[in-house]
């Protein structure tokens, strides 16, 4: 029986691959950056099988190009770079990896929140500059985390797991989600549920875990962002886009908020003539949620296991056509 063939658009972490090699001829794209579009567009005219990273534009055009699409297998949890509904309309499953980085970014938002809240990467350039000369009572203050709110939007696997570590700060958390959770569920991490502008203008600390869909594209903007207390910090490990970053850049300046902290921008990477990367009260960094050794080796290795399931007819481990 001749093999399929698939197309991996990066180097994976190590993990094994021999499996798949048994029932497919595996091309991968070794370079650091993506794919071409148009590179992509003529390799799915050969290919039954696609493993593809947030990086890649998976849309309608290159889902009908691929003839023989079988499967299209998403090494991450967010999927808004791949046309759901056209895979779906080709009854194409679509794979992603959800589950096995919430720690990883829950982890992250915090080292985000924490370094913001207390002005670490600042201290830092700080010292570097050789300006550290003496302890000083007013030097570098920064916000205590004991007794303030933390406002999570978006109570998905991600935003419970940040609600969670809330606790050993002793922090008030609301939520707010688009629906509420269960009693049982928000008894259980200590959580109580706000309407989105309550949260705004209640919270000291604000962390995004939606998906970015029409509904959350630019969800904090100017309204929303003139909601917030003077003294607020906005985080983002989600995706860029669900905030308006030409918003955020005017509450930065003009001190509507006190800082952010952000792993995730729009578009990525940020341009280097961005305003905000001039900023002293932003933390930006490359979205870098999910990379740690482990949560990236189990990432890989269930985005393979997604595309073999696809390639041989079966239903895939993590579907998310509906
Ligand atoms: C995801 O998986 O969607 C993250 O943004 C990258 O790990």
């Amino acid at each position: 029986m001749s093999k399929s063939k698939v197309f991996i658009t990066r180097h994976l972490p190590k993990i094994d691959l021999e499996p798949l090699h048994q029932i497919a001829e595996i091309e991968i794209w070794t370079a650091r950056q993506p794919p071409p579009y148009s590179l992509l567009l003529d390799k799915v005219k050969e290919i039954d099988g696609l493993l593809c990273l947030l990086t890649d534009s998976i849309d309608r055009e290159l889902i009908e190009t691929g003839k023989s699409l079988k499967v299209i297998s998403q090494m991450a949890v967010g999927y808004d770079n791949i046309d759901v509904a056209a895979a779906t309309a080709k009854h194409i499953p679509v794979g992603n990896t959800p589950g096995v980085l919430t720690n990883a970014t829950a982890d992250l938002t915090w080292a985000l929140l924490m370094a913001i809240a207390r002005r670490i990467v600042e201290a830092e350039r700080f010292v570097q500059a050789g300006e550290w000369k003496t302890w000083e009572p007013t030097l570098l203050l920064g916000a205590d985390l004991q007794g303030a709110t933390l406002g999570i939007i978006g109570l998905g696997r991600i935003g419970q797991a940040v609600a969670r570590r809330a606790r050993g700060f002793d922090m008030k958390v609301l939520y707010y989600s688009r629906r509420r959770k269960n009693k049982e569920l928000e008894e259980s991490i200590g959580v109580e549920y706000a309407e989105l502008d309550t949260l705004l203008s209640q919270a000291d600390i604000i962390s995004l875990h939606t998906s970015l869909s029409p509904e959350t594209e630019h969800l904090i903007s100017d309204r929303e962002l003139q909601l917030m207390k003077s003294s607020a910090i906005l985080i983002n490990t989600a995706r860029g886009a669900i905030i308006n970053q030409q918003a955020l850049y005017q509450a930065l300046i003009n001190n509507q908020i006190a800082g952010a902290a952000l792993d995730v921008t729009d578009p990525e990477p940020i341009p280097m003539d961005s305003p905000l990367l001039k900023l002293n009260n932003i933390i930006i960094t490359p979205h870098i949620g999910s990379a740690s050794y482990q949560t990236r080796a189990k990432m890989a290795q269930m985005a393979v296991d997604n595309l073999i399931a696809g390639l041989q007819g079966t239903r895939l481990p993590h579907c998310v056509n509906k």
